[in-house]
């Protein structure tokens, strides 16, 4: 009789303390910006998360800034957080990053813009928790050759190929590299001849984008565009409000001209239902901010990663899949 009491007080002493252990962790987080619409999802998931599970989670806004993030990184080592769950401002820095978490022993969980591999390897605490760019690349680009197929009308020129304008995010980030390259393969991959007409940087920004599509629209006639491939919503959005401007994509099929983007933000849904926007590919930030929780509380506790509920990749990466988003999927 002793020996079980014994054992049930040792029992009870384990479960508290191992949830005294989660509740005792703390994440500093950084977010290269706050004022980026996919980001403020991001954030909100990895909030959720942290108040389900009890670990204590401080965020910081990074304001595109590499030394304010820097300097906030170097703060929260000095205050001993457990673990850090770092969005760079610029991804190929992240060297120095992992070489201050490595001297600190701290895990560095990055996300949505990736170190190389060299990078991540040279740490066995460092990870990174995203989704594959060129996935959404793909998908974005079959949403304009599925519109194509069934509207042969959107092929204004009649020369079989499909004139297009290009809105790219920041310079050097993977999502824009790979989803301006594989939007583009799909399209010949379902048996077009995509044309680049013009393309521009507009920093994955809503207002940006819009006077870019000003620009374009003005020098080359919207009636000689065929398509307009964004690298996310936001710039979607704006080329939607440019085409709006000019009295396109608000309801007459004549005055038409698809637009896709990448996030699937509340937004952009709505520009779908509205008819204003032809698609999007989900960008799950639910699941992306909860699994990087989830794995950093993991690696601050010393609780098995492979029993956190998603997938590690070579033991490094966790992978949140991509989904288009058509209208009324919604
Ligand atoms: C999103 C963009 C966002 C960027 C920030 C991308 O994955 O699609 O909307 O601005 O990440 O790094
Ligand atoms: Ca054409």
């Amino acid at each position: 009789m002793r020996k079980i009491f014994m054992l049930a007080f040792i029992l009870i002493l384990a479960l508290v303390s191992c949830s005294y252990s989660q509740e005792n962790i703390t994440i500093g987080a950084c977010i290269y910006r706050f004022n980026d619409a996919f980001m403020l999802r991001f954030r909100n998931a990895m909030q959720a998360e942290s108040e389900k599970s009890g670990a204590k989670i401080s965020i910081t806004d990074g304001q595109d800034d590499q030394n304010t993030q820097d300097a906030q990184i170097d703060e929260f080592i000095a205050n001993g957080v457990n673990v850090l769950i770092i969005n760079p401002v610029d991804r190929m820095t992240s060297q120095g990053i992992i070489d201050k978490a490595k001297s600190a022993n701290i895990p560095v969980v990055f996300i949505n813009r990736e170190p190389t591999p060299e990078m991540l390897n040279s740490y066995e605490r460092a990870y990174y928790v995203g989704a594959k760019a060129e996935e959404s690349g793909t998908q974005a680009g079959q949403l304009i050759a599925d519109y194509f197929k069934a509207h042969p009308e959107a092929d204004k020129n009649h020369d079989g190929k499909i004139q297009f304008v290009m809105l790219k995010g920041q310079n050097g980030h993977q999502d824009m590299i790979l989803r301006s390259k594989y939007s583009v393969e799909a399209i010949k991959a379902a048996g077009f001849e995509p044309v680049e007409i013009a393309s521009a940087i507009a920093n994955w920004d809503k207002l940006q984008a819009m006077n870019i599509m000003n620009a374009f629209i003005m020098s080359i006639g919207p009636e000689n565009i065929e398509a307009v491939i964004a690298n996310n919503d936001e710039m979607a959005l704006g080329a939607v409000e440019a085409l709006k401007n000019n009295d396109y994509n608000k309801g007459d099929p004549a005055l038409y001209i698809p637009v896709v983007g990448v996030d699937a933000n509340a937004s952009a849904l709505d520009a779908m239902d509205k008819g204003e926007m032809l698609g999007t590919v989900l960008n799950d930030a639910d699941n992306q901010g909860a699994s990087a929780v989830k794995l950093a509380a993991a690696l601050a506790s010393g609780k098995d990663i492979n029993s956190i509920g998603y997938t590690i990749t070579d033991n490094k990466y966790i992978w949140i899949p991509y989904q288009k988003v058509t209208r009324g999927d919604k």
